[in-house]
């Protein structure tokens, strides 16, 4: 499995399973699955509401495969309700640190700019690291703005932006700077839920390279640098979306990949914010303007 190097030196591989929407009592058999199929990243959040079936899921491929803890790269996030508090924040990771059943996770990220809020869970998250319960921090869709506010806030500048990114979503202002602040790009939804599978140009391509059509939407993140995070439930899909590492995409396959850009962004949440409800964690409310 490649790897990408993230700005404190970490290795994290280039590919992981996602989790997102995964009920907990399928969770324990996909994550153990994937472990036994040599998948090392597993992502997943608080508010997934499956953290204790991934622990379950990753005790159960070690266990099968003979494999340690630390062959594995773990992500889980914050959730929005326990932002804004230093307290909180602490709190909550020690109990996704149990359900999880390990004493850290390899990255550990903010779900979500929450406003007003991100920068005072930042602080917590420096000191998660410092004491190495993370081996790495970030954040997760941040555009330019908090990014900007959060670097003039930080002592520790975050190592990921985990973004919405696919064929369909390219965010390029958030690309570039992440790119020129060597902050790693991870891409959630990179099969876009699978809504560009039937697609005629990336099945042309598919069919050239003897690939399948997610392998090539996948392959087109990769090669501009991005980690993905392909959920499947599926063992043969899951095979599939890692073995994306032994063909290539030449410059004019790039472009016209990127030509399907919509900007179908499900950009709700550059539109909404947070409600400040702390235990209403979809309770978004419109923006003024
Ligand atoms: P399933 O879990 O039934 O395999 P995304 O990661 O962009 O959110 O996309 C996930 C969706 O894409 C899921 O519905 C998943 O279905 C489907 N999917 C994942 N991998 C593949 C694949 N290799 N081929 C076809 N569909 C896939």
């Amino acid at each position: 499995m490649e790897k990408v190097k993230l700005n404190n030196g970490l290795a994290m591989p280039q590919v992981g399973l996602g989790v997102w929407k995964v009920p907990l009592d399928v969770t324990a058999k996909m994550v153990a699955t994937a472990v036994e199929n040599d998948y090392t990243l597993i992502d997943t959040a608080k508010q997934y509401g499956n953290e204790q079936g991934v622990g379950q899921g990753i005790a159960a491929g070690l266990a099968a495969t003979g494999k340690s803890r630390d062959d594995l790269f773990l992500t889980t996030k914050i959730f929005n309700g326990d932002q804004g508090d230093y307290d909180r924040v602490r709190n909550a990771v020690n109990q996704q640190l149990a359900a999880l059943q390990t004493d850290y996770v390899d990255l550990l990220l903010l779900h979500w700019p929450v406003f007003n809020r991100y920068n005072t869970s930042w602080k917590a998250l420096e000191d998660i690291y410092r004491d190495g319960q993370a081996k790495a921090i970030g954040v997760c869709n941040f555009n330019v703005d908090h990014l900007t506010n959060l670097l003039d806030h930080a002592e520790i500048k975050p190592m990921v932006n985990q973004i919405e990114f696919n064929p369909r979503i390219h965010q390029p202002d958030t690309v570039a700077f992440c790119q020129g602040q060597h902050i790693q790009l991870e891409a959630w939804s990179p099969l876009g839920n699978g809504q560009l599978l039937d697609n005629p140009v990336i099945n042309k391509i598919a069919k050239a390279k003897g690939k399948s059509p997610a392998q090539v939407e996948l392959r087109w993140e990769i090669q501009q640098g991005f980690v993905v995070i392909p959920k499947s439930t599926h063992v043969a899909r899951m095979k599939e979306n890692a073995d994306i590492f032994d063909f290539s995409l030449d410059a004019d396959e790039m472009e016209e990949i990127a030509m399907l850009d919509e900007e179908k962004h499900s950009i709700w949440y550059q539109k909404f914010r947070w409600s400040g409800n702390p235990d209403g964690v979809d309770d978004y409310i419109a923006k003024p303007g």
